[in-house]
């Protein structure tokens, strides 16, 4: 069956999260070292990213990279960190060509100085493209997140730009990383761990899950059409009831 034909175009979220897991794990069933495993993985971003310019996901978060992931052995961290160097620097001119501009979320002054440049310059090159919005979560947690909007919060409590009363959800959203970009419909997680591992707590409020077994290294296209058409065959109904959306 064409997956992808049987996705209804008018139906697409607009902004997808996906938590990339598995990678240790499908390098370890090939007898390969971890690593291996999440080079393999740059491929399915490529493609993932690629998808979303086919079908018309407008916005697609990447969890590549947790706070509790820097507990990991120094050289798995030294790896990935160097992956992502040479990946960003390999990958800009395919993220230009396909129109895609780049956007990170998370402790960015945290990562090595050589990151920091190397992604600045990424979506310094990508800005102006419009067809695919790349959010990349780096050394991100939504604990983290959320105790840094609280932070600038009570800063303007402390200074008198604000009162008690101006504190809204509003407000919350736009003091969090993601202020520019709309709350997305479906998070995808790969692996079989049913968990979300301190990613997007608050914008996933009311998001569809998808749980796959499938390793991330193994996620393509074809499984991100699955995740698509499992989303497209919900009924989101925002604490209404059922009969309130089908009368819509
Ligand atoms: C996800 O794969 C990538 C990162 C967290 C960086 P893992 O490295 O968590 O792979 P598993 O879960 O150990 O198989
Ligand atoms: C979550 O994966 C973080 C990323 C995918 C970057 P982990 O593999 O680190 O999650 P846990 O610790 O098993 O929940
Ligand atoms: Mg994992």
């Amino acid at each position: 069956m064409d997956l992808k034909a049987s996705i209804d175009k008018n139906n697409i979220p607009k902004h997808i999260a996906v938590i990339m897991d598995g990678n240790g794990r499908w390098a370890k069933k090939q007898g390969e070292d971890r690593i291996f495993g999440h080079h393999e993985g740059v491929n399915s971003v490529r493609e993932i990213v690629e998808a979303c310019g086919e079908i018309g996901v407008k916005y697609l978060t990447l969890y590549a990279f947790s706070t509790e992931n820097w507990n990991r052995p120094k050289e798995e961290v030294d790896a990935l960190m160097e992956l992502l160097v040479s990946s960003i620097s390999m990958e800009t001119p395919n993220l230009i060509e396909k129109g895609v501009r780049l956007k990170v979320i998370g402790d960015i002054a945290s990562l090595p100085p050589s990151c920091q440049t190397e992604l600045q310059e990424s979506i310094d090159r990508t800005a102006v493209n419009d067809r695919v919005t790349l959010i990349l979560a780096l050394s991100y947690s939504s604990k983290w997140e959320i105790t840094d909007a609280v932070k600038k919060i009570a800063a303007m409590l402390e200074k008198g730009t604000i009162n008690a009363k101006d504190i809204t959800p509003r407000l919350i959203e736009e003091n969090l990383n993601t202020k520019d970009f709309p709350d997305p419909e479906l998070m995808i997680r790969t692996s079989g761990e049913n968990r979300i591992s301190n990613f997007l707590l608050w914008q996933l409020a009311y998001a569809e899950f998808y749980f796959t077994d499938v390793l991330w290294p193994d996620f393509r296209k074809n499984e991100f059409y699955k995740a698509i058409l499992s989303y497209q065959g919900r009924e989101r109904r925002f604490g209404k009831t059922s009969e309130q959306i089908s009368s819509n």
